[in-house]
């Protein structure tokens, strides 16, 4: 036998080390279905145009599926010495077919064929994520619907600022979502495209049809230039950088999460299915899963950098550093998912809201001075002097540990005499968030109209 992968060029194999530090098939094996189906459809591509016979072609696509039994039933576990997950299952499929197995790779180089490999997983997986984003935006719309009316403090600075539906507060995140959903579905085209016939870098010699091929892959078109087709990776750090994006998001809630969690805010309990004790201090409940998911985030946000960087050298056009492409791919697939499961699972069934907790806190705060404000201005005082009046009411219920509701009709009156007994009404806390009524705001008709948008649009997706 041959002591190397490569042709009668070469003498002698590798060395051992360096055949551990070339080979890719540790995770590329992940690639194997994706890997088969390519391959089924350039043998099928070579019979359409007369390259292979219709029974070669046969042949090889019977034993590309036998492939796929063995590899779904356990028993083709590639080693270290296949170097790739390609080079593993051209070499198992003429052990099963024979010679013939040998044809296959006729116009066709790893190149292009990786790239197809790795378009079609992504393919595959953008489409899993996009449902996973769905199935969070469901579940933020079943929070939100149950909330329309429970209060929770709004902050600016993380300060008190204004009060708020929760319901608002949660379709703030769907509206999120949304925009991931549809960044998803942005690069799902330019991931979409087919390399394969590409060939190492040239094309080929062979009268192929990649029209052919990528319509059998269910691709949306082929590379125009063969060049870009085998090396270009835009689509894999538009993926990371979309990732990215729902990673921040879904790490701003796990921030807000944490935070009202803790006795300091008390806005939330968790439940035990999806928190942790201390191993020392018995009283603990801690929120595991948000801070990891706020942890997860670094992970892709470096996997995004780490393929920048690998892309912004290269000459074209392939060449072996986009090896280093996958662990950055698959990584970032990975951990997006876990945490968009996690969280989805956390919002479900992990995490109550205390109502009268945050019925409360929105009582007993300066947060309907804007109202005031408000209350005023509507009656004609220019705002910037309501503004001041009401900030020198403050100032003097704080020093007397008193708040805005507290304060006489009399007292009103005096820092303006505009104040009528409806003040109170307007300054309470159901009446301070239902007067926001302005598009987008957290007044209830604006806050349940936007939940209503957001269910059909999400059940038209
Ligand atoms: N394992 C390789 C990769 O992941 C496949 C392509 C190899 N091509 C080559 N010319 N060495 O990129």
């Amino acid at each position: 036998t041959k002591p190397t992968t490569w042709s009668d060029r070469f003498e002698s194999a590798l060395h051992p080390a360096i055949a551990v530090f070339n080979a890719s098939i540790g995770f590329d094996i992940q690639l194997i279905e994706y890997d088969l189906t390519g391959s089924i459809a350039h043998a099928k591509m070579l019979a359409h145009t007369g390259i292979i016979t219709n029974v070669e072609a046969q042949q090889l696509v019977a034993g590309l599926e036998q492939i796929r039994q063995e590899y779904r039933a356990g028993k083709f576990q590639p080693g270290i010495e296949q170097e790739d997950v390609h080079f593993a299952v051209e070499r198992r499929l003429t052990e099963i077919v024979g010679d013939v197995g040998k044809k296959l790779h006729t116009a066709r180089s790893r190149n292009d064929q990786v790239g197809t490999d790795i378009r079609l997983y992504l393919r595959a997986e953008i489409e899993q994520i996009r449902k996973q984003l769905q199935s969070f935006q469901s579940i933020l719309l079943q929070k939100a619907e149950h909330n329309l009316e429970t209060l929770i403090p709004g902050y600016t600075h993380l300060q008190r600022a204004q009060p708020l539906s929760l319901a608002h507060h949660l379709m703030a995140y769907v509206q999120m979502a949304q925009r991931d959903w549809e960044r998803l579905g942005d690069v799902l085209k330019r991931t979409n495209i087919s390399p394969l016939g590409c060939g190492a870098l040239a094309g080929t010699t062979f009268p192929i049809d990649r029209h052919y091929s990528a319509s059998l892959l269910n691709f949306d078109g082929v590379y125009e230039n063969s060049l870009d087709g085998v090396s270009d990776r835009d689509f894999a750090i538009e993926f990371l950088c979309a990732a990215s994006l729902i990673m921040v998001h879904l790490s701003r809630l796990s921030e807000e999460i944490i935070l009202w969690a803790s006795e300091e805010f008390g806005f939330i309990t968790l439940k035990d299915n999806c928190s942790t004790g201390s191993s020392i201090m018995p009283q603990k409940k801690n929120p595991d899963v948000p801070e990891l998911i706020r942890g997860k985030t670094g992970r892709v946000f470096g996997h995004l950098q780490g393929l920048l960087v690998i892309m912004k050298g290269l000459p074209l056009a392939y060449n072996k550093d986009l090896q280093e492409d996958k662990e950055a791919i698959f990584d970032g697939v990975t951990t997006v998912k876990a945490c968009l499961e996690a969280m989805t699972i956390l919002l479900a069934e992990g995490l109550e809201f205390r109502t009268p907790r945050l019925a409360a806190a929105v009582a007993e705060d300066f947060s309907n001075a804007t109202d005031v404000a408000d209350y005023l201005a509507a009656k004609g005082v220019p705002f910037r002097e309501a503004y001041n009046l009401v900030g020198k009411a403050v100032k003097t219920s704080l020093a007397v540990g008193k708040l805005l509701k507290d304060l006489t009709l009399a007292e009103w009156q005096q820092l303006h005499p505009a104040f009528e007994a409806d003040i109170y009404d307007a300054i309470a806390p159901k009446q301070v968030v239902a007067a926001r009524n302005s598009y987008g705001g957290t007044g209830f008709q604006q806050v349940s109209q936007a939940i209503v948008t957001a269910k059909s649009r999400l059940q038209n997706n």
